[in-house]
């Protein structure tokens, strides 16, 4: 039996390598994908094999993962409940497809991954693995599947004769480009506040620099492609953006999240760049779109976001509602200007070419007025139902006299 296997180098997948080999007698052929897990990645390739893998993938997606899966979630200002910024969601579709190609390319009987029976991950992975490989393809996840616990990896590592990764570790961490996701410990506790070792990639608010930081942001039909004027690439923007904003404290959640499964998990995440470019987005909309567009794309964006959370990447009704949001990013171009300081960010300026705002019309001194008579007129009419509704209501005296109305 051959197997392809996502593999991270952490002791799970570690752990499943040696299980697939020792256990099912499996050809295990090793993928791990890079989404920008910085760190992560240094050694994976010599584990892989020093765990007796038979090939190795070492594929490099930083670039699709920004264009084909970030921007799109920048275009649908992507916050799962308003909050999460989807970057581990994100990454799932993509790594899965990976494995996929790598699966079909290999002849592979089976895939698979590392994750447990109570994440969402899980999800997230086997549907996007049915839709690419049908159900030809097993999908083996050991950890599902015999509920593995770290000291159960720790004990067959050390069975089979194989180092244990010294690193105690108290987080249970995900990281790519997008957010930093960390999980566990005392962070199970939802009254307790997070320790200030759990961040990474953002400086404590009281740390950060007395000067704020200005940004403007260029964004070109929904996308950002300038900061401060110059262009840059999908992968150079986001890490400047978590780097620069992160060093000024901003980018830190902490809330209790709903999972696909059934549980809430308080979550704690890092994600500067995201938080950053999405209320940037936001912002430029709110002057370029009409108020009916603004209503059904942030309809259309709640959606988008509970699909992408769900595992539902490959859901038709993407497809449907991403048409409607490229349709309505065709016009979110121009720039918006930004004050980052001590954790804290305001958008304090914007411009476009498809501005609604004129500021010649809004002017209480010079600007335009409407003539007297067609806004009385249009007040008249436009409150016409509540007025009948309250005088017919009052006559048949179904409103309680105290009710001042
Ligand atoms: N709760 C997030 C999600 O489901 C992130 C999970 C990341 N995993 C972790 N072990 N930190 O998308």
């Amino acid at each position: 039996m051959k197997v392809v296997l996502a593999y991270s180098g952490g002791l799970d997948t570690s752990t499943i390598l040696v299980l697939l080999r020792e256990e099912y007698g499996a050809e295990v052929v090793t993928v791990t994908v890079d989404v920008g897990q910085e760190g992560e990645l240094e050694g994976v390739e010599e584990r892989a094999y020093e765990l007796g893998a038979s090939k190795h993938y070492m594929i490099d997606a930083k670039e699709e993962f920004v264009h084909d899966y970030i921007f799109p979630a920048v275009k649908a200002n992507a916050l799962y409940e308003g909050k999460y910024p989807l970057g581990t969601a994100l990454a799932r579709p993509l790594i899965a497809s990976k494995l996929a190609e790598v699966a079909l390319k290999e002849g592979a009987d089976a895939v698979a991954h590392g994750c447990t029976g109570k994440g969402n991950d899980q999800v997230r992975f086997d549907i996007t693995l049915r839709a690419l490989l049908g159900d030809e393809v097993e999908i083996i996840a050991p950890v599902r599947e015999y509920s593995l616990t770290r000291a159960k990896s720790i004990e067959i590592l050390a069975k089979h004769g194989y180092s244990v990764p010294s690193i105690h570790k108290k987080y249970s961490v995900d990281e790519n480009l997008w957010s930093r996701s960390i999980e566990g410990g005392v962070l199970d506790d939802p009254e307790a506040e997070p320790p200030e070792e759990v961040y990474q990639w953002t400086k404590s608010p009281l740390e950060a620099p007395d000067e704020p930081l200005y940004l403007e942001i260029g964004f070109e039909e929904g996308v950002p492609k300038t900061l401060d004027g110059v262009e840059m690439g999908p992968v150079e923007i986001v890490k400047t953006l978590n780097s620069l904003v992160g060093s000024h404290g901003y980018g830190r959640i902490d809330y209790i999240e709903s999972r696909v499964v059934g549980l809430k998990s308080r979550e704690v995440y890092e994600a500067p760049a995201a938080l950053t470019l999405v209320e940037a987005h936001k912002d430029l909309e709110r002057m370029v779109l009409t108020p009916g567009e603004l209503r059904l794309k942030w309809m259309l964006d709640a959606m988008w976001s509970d699909l992408v959370y769900q595992g539902l990447w490959i859901d038709p009704v993407k497809k449907h509602i991403d048409l409607a949001i490229d349709s309505m990013n065709k016009y979110v171009t121009g720039v918006v200007k930004l004050k980052i300081y001590k954790g804290g960010l305001m958008v304090v300026g914007r411009n476009s070419p498809y501005t609604l705002y004129s500021e010649e019309k809004i002017d209480y001194d010079t600007g335009w007025y409407p003539d007297p008579k067609e806004a009385e007129g249009f007040i008249k009419l436009f409150s016409q139902h509540q007025l009948t509704a309250i005088k017919t209501r009052k006559e048949k005296e179904t409103i309680p006299t105290e009710d001042p109305l």
